[in-house]
């Protein structure tokens, strides 16, 4: 039994074949739509989610399964005190398949630990959002037509911002990437990846702080939300919130073809007249979302071979 806590859990070769998998999907919906008959996700979700939590259903709806579950931690046994590794264990009963969201960093893992099937980590606090990762995987290759040789431009909240964190970890086992991080200085990427992740695997990387400056250099821009559910105070996110907006003029700078991602949700970092431009894939990026996850769900259940 397979569980997916960190983008690294899928080896290079394993990922090509969930992103192939997804990209056949795409083309051939109907090859897919009873391959889960009778088989059953649990969405676990202890924070608030439109895009994961309602995709995964979408997923599995898809693949003729059928999906049960929580939304808020207020409306399960959470709230009376029950710890995740109890949960876990009766759901195992209950279900197939699991994805989980949780503020803890690490809880998901827990679950893994006990759990008698398959859990996907759905997003824990600031440190890891895999299956985000493999939207955005499956997004670039779809569009840009490779994974590598490109400069990549991560905007934002780097600090609490889970998804940057796991695009870079995956991001480095493609050839020449280079990482442009712009952020304040308040919301610089964590030093346990700076250092761990990019100097150690000896990545080409650069902060800086305008993002102007960094613009005309990049193949991709990865805009975040400043994350205002990880601050301590709300004086200190309302003084970050705007601090990045990407607007049509700013996007003057850019080239032609520079991809524009966000795992969205989007507050004011990118103004909407921007969603017009050829340049914004952040609503396909969405779409491919729920490809990636059905690949993921057939790959963690085993089923992704009996497919003709
Ligand atoms: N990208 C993402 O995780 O969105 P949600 O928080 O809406 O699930």
């Amino acid at each position: 039994m397979r569980h997916l806590m960190n983008p690294l859990d899928l080896s290079v070769e394993e990922l090509d074949r969930l992103l192939d998998l997804a990209n056949d999907i795409e083309k051939h919906p109907e090859k897919y739509a009873h391959s889960c008959a009778g088989k059953k996700l649990a969405t676990l979700f202890y924070e608030p989610s439109t895009r994961t939590r309602l995709s995964f259903e979408a997923a599995m709806l898809n693949l003729g399964g059928s999906v049960l579950g929580f939304s808020s931690a207020d409306s399960s046994s959470a709230a009376k005190g029950e710890s995740v590794a109890d949960t876990i264990r009766v759901i195992s009963c209950y279900a197939d398949i699991c994805a989980m969201r949780h503020p803890k960093e690490g809880a998901p893992l827990i679950a893994s630990m006990k759990s008698r099937i398959p859990v996907i980590n759905a997003g824990d606090g600031g440190h890891q959002h895999p299956t985000q990762t493999l939207t955005d995987l499956l997004t670039i290759r779809s569009l840009k037509g490779r994974l590598g040789d490109f400069t990549i431009g991560l905007c934002g909240d780097l600090k609490f911002g889970r998804t940057v964190h796991s695009l870079i970890q995956a991001l480095i086992r493609y050839p020449n990437v280079k990482f442009i991080l712009i952020s304040p200085e308040e919301l610089r990427l964590p030093d346990n990846i700076r250092d761990d992740v990019l100097r150690r695997n000896k990545q080409e990387f650069k902060e800086v702080v305008r993002l102007e400056e960094a613009l005309p250099e990049l193949d991709l821009l990865y805009m975040t939300r400043v994350q205002r559910e990880r601050f301590f105070n709300e004086e200190d996110y309302v003084r970050m919130k705007d601090f990045y907006i990407l607007d049509k003029e700013k996007l003057k700078l850019a080239g032609p073809d520079m991809m524009i991602l966000h795992p969205l949700p989007r507050v004011n970092e990118i103004s909407v007249e921007v969603d017009d431009d050829p340049r914004a894939a952040y609503f396909r990026q969405a779409q491919y979302g729920v490809y990636v996850r059905m690949a993921l769900i057939l790959t963690l259940l085993g089923l992704e071979g009996t497919i003709c």
